[in-house]
Formats: structure tokens, sequence, C-alpha cells
């Protein structure tokens, strides 16, 4: 933030899944898959989808909503919402979702950068805020994945759910909780191919062709990704903690994409620091890509397994290849319960 002292504050919380549960035996009754295989290599068991119809804004509406309850707030300057799945190609999803939410002629506009949208989302919040332009921003990660899978696709369908989580910053003070600090952002576009939908843009539509089928779904390149992923998270998580000038060992608590419970582990263990510090619901909700980490926030609020004053950092990892990650102190806030079933045990 620019300024002595000025700091995005992250002042309310909220997220929402739709009510669907996909389980691992629901989709191995037409794919060749199984329970066994898919918590094992992902941790995952079952997922969240939305119904015919349904739209990542209807989702982002209900996390949006959340988020300005436990702010106490009814507006806000500036609304950022990251999605890779918007309601569609154009205009924006963030002004409709603004305009459903009684927020007026307010700014608002979408951020792209797959499951690193919350935290690249989050930069653009906390920018307009330090440059003056805001004092207050909603930002919200949506996505339905569902939308874009192949259906026939044994390894995607497995990973991916959809849902949408939001913070609302305030214009504060950097030495008060929530303040946040330490951001660290990056990307590596030579290796845009590993995560990607070929179709749909304007290099397939410049061709006048219609697109193959396959070319309209979510291809990605496991084992590359899985690498990178470890990696690049880890790095990130060192700059923002070091920028705030703290210990890795000083953090309490990880709040990282859930993108692979294997994944997580691995981080922890190239940082060397105790898995018990990160926090995973990736059991209960899967990928849920640009909501991955304000959910995975709402529900370790929930579980307990955030607390206030604890020194969080958050990260993520996603297409683009995109990365980054921020720091804060947790501070005290009234979550609003997300869709009960989605933290029920199985
Ligand atoms: N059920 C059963 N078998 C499956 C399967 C599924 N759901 N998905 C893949 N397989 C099969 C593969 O087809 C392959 O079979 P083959 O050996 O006959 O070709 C085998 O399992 C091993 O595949 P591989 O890709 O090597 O497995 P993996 O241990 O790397 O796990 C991922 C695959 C996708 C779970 C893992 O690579 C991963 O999590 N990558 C990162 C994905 C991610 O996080 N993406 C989002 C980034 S933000």
């Amino acid at each position: 933030m620019s300024g002595p002292g000025r700091a995005a504050v992250v002042t309310g919380l909220g997220a929402w899944l739709p009510p669907r549960v996909v389980t691992n035996d629901d989709l191995a009754v037409h794919l060749d898959t199984s329970d066994e295989w898919i918590r094992t290599r992902t941790g995952i068991r079952r997922r969240h989808v939305i119904e015919p119809g349904e739209a990542t804004g209807d989702l982002a509406v209900e996390a949006g909503r959340r988020a300005l309850k436990s702010a106490g707030a009814e507006t806000a300057d500036v609304v950022v919402l990251a999605t890779s799945t918007p309601d569609q190609p154009c205009p924006a999803t963030a002004p409709a979702v603004a305009a459903r939410l009684g927020m007026g002629a307010v700014a608002a506009f979408d951020v792209a950068a797959v499951c690193t949208g919350f935290v690249y989302a989050l930069g653009a919040g906390a920018g307009l805020l330090a440059s003056g332009f805001a004092r207050s921003a909603l930002v919200i990660g949506a996505d339905t994945f569902s939308t874009i899978l192949d259906p026939g696709d044994r390894t995607t369908r497995a990973i991916f759910g959809d849902g949408a989580g939001a913070v609302y910053l305030t214009a504060g003070d950097a030495a008060e909780p929530g303040a946040l600090h330490g951001l660290s952002l990056g990307s590596d576009g030579e290796h845009s191919r590993l995560i990607e939908v070929r179709a749909g843009g304007s290099r397939q539509r410049s061709t006048g062709l219609s697109a193959e089928v396959a070319d309209t779904y979510f291809t990605m390149q496991g084992r590359p990704v899985f690498a990178r992923a470890v990696r690049h998270m880890a790095a990130s998580v060192r700059t923002s903690a070091a920028e705030s000038g703290w210990d890795l060992g000083d953090v309490d608590t990880f709040v990282l994409h859930q993108a692979n419970a294997r994944i997580l582990a691995a981080v922890a263990a190239q940082l060397d620091v105790p898995a018990e510090r990160f926090v995973s619901n990736i059991d209960r909700v899967g990928n849920t890509v640009a909501a991955s980490i304000p959910l995975a926030l709402a529900d370790a609020c929930h579980s307990g397994a955030l607390v206030p004053g604890a020194r969080v950092v958050l990260g993520g990892f996603g297409g683009g290849l995109t990365w980054g990650s921020a720091a804060l102190v947790w501070p005290d806030l009234e979550v609003p319960q997300v869709r009960a079933a989605a933290w029920a045990t199985s």
C-alpha cells in the first residue's frame, strides 16, 4: 500500500455453495473411476455443483451478500469479481452482481487468473484503496467449472467443484488486524497451455470455423501442473512471509488454494512447516478455482482452525500460469454460515 500506515483491511467474509452434492461414488456410476482412487490421489470426497440454468453470478451474489453482512455494510465503492467462468463471454459478470446486490452505480469488473484469481482480485481491490480511488471494496471469487468440464473426463470431473467466497476490504491502518501485507504476484505465460480451454476465444473464432467440441472443454496436464503448483506456491508464500517480517515458523495458519491434498502436503514439506498448519476443506468441496481461498477461510473460521490474532498467509496457483500470496493477522469477524450441508461430515 502506498502512503505510511495505509492498508486494505479485511473486515468481512462470506461464502456460498450450491446445494447439489456429487460424491465420488456418484461419479463412478458413469466414469471409469472409484472413490478410493479419487480420495487417495486428491483427498477429495465430494463437491458441489450448480443446477441447469444457474450460473457463476448467482453464487457470487450469495457470497457477496454474506460478506457485506459480515462487514455490517450495505455497499462498497468497487466490486472485483475473480472468475474464469463468467455468466457470458461479454460483458463482465461483476456489474450484474453489483446491481443484484443493490449496490448502485459502483465500479465493477472481472479479473481472470483462474485458481489464483482471488489473490489477484485482492491485489486489484487493495490497489484501488491505496490509490485513494475507493474506501471500500467487495472482492469475490466465484467459479462454476462444472460448466466447462468434459463430461467424459474422469480426471477433471474428479477434481473440480462449484462455489463462491468473498471478502470486504476497508481502507485502514497497516498495524490493525486484517490489514493485508506482503502481496506477491507472478506469472509464467510460457506454460500457458498446461491449463486451457482451447476454443471460444478470438484465436478460434477469428478462423470463422466452428469449434471442435473437445476444444470447448477445460484441459489440464496434471503432472507438470502438480510440480509447478508446489514450487510456485512455496516460493510465493516464502516471499509474503518475508516481506511481512515473519519467519515461516511464525505463521500460524496457511490458507492455500485447495487444488489437491497432496499438493498442500508437498508445499508444507518444502517449507518445512507442520502440515497441521495448513487449512484443508478440499475433501468436502474439491477445487473450487477462484472461490477456493475464501471458502477455505470461511470453513476454517467455523471449524476453529482459524482464530482471531493468528498470523495467516494466503496463497494460490493456477492457469496462466499464475501464482500469488498475501499475509495478514486474522481479524475478529462474524462469518455467516456457509450452506450447512457443505460442512457436515460424511
Ligand atoms: N480415476 C481413475 N484413474 C484416473 C483418474 C480418475 N479420476 N484420473 C486419472 N486417472 C488415471 C490416468 O488416466 C492414468 O492412467 P494411465 O496410467 O493408464 O494413463 C493414471 O490414473 C495416473 O495418472 P496421473 O496423471 O499420472 O496421476 P497423478 O497421480 O498425477 O494424479 C492428478 C492426477 C490430476 C490428480 C494430479 O496430477 C494433480 O492433482 N495435478 C494437479 C491438478 C491441479 O491441481 N490442477 C489445478 C491447478 S490450480
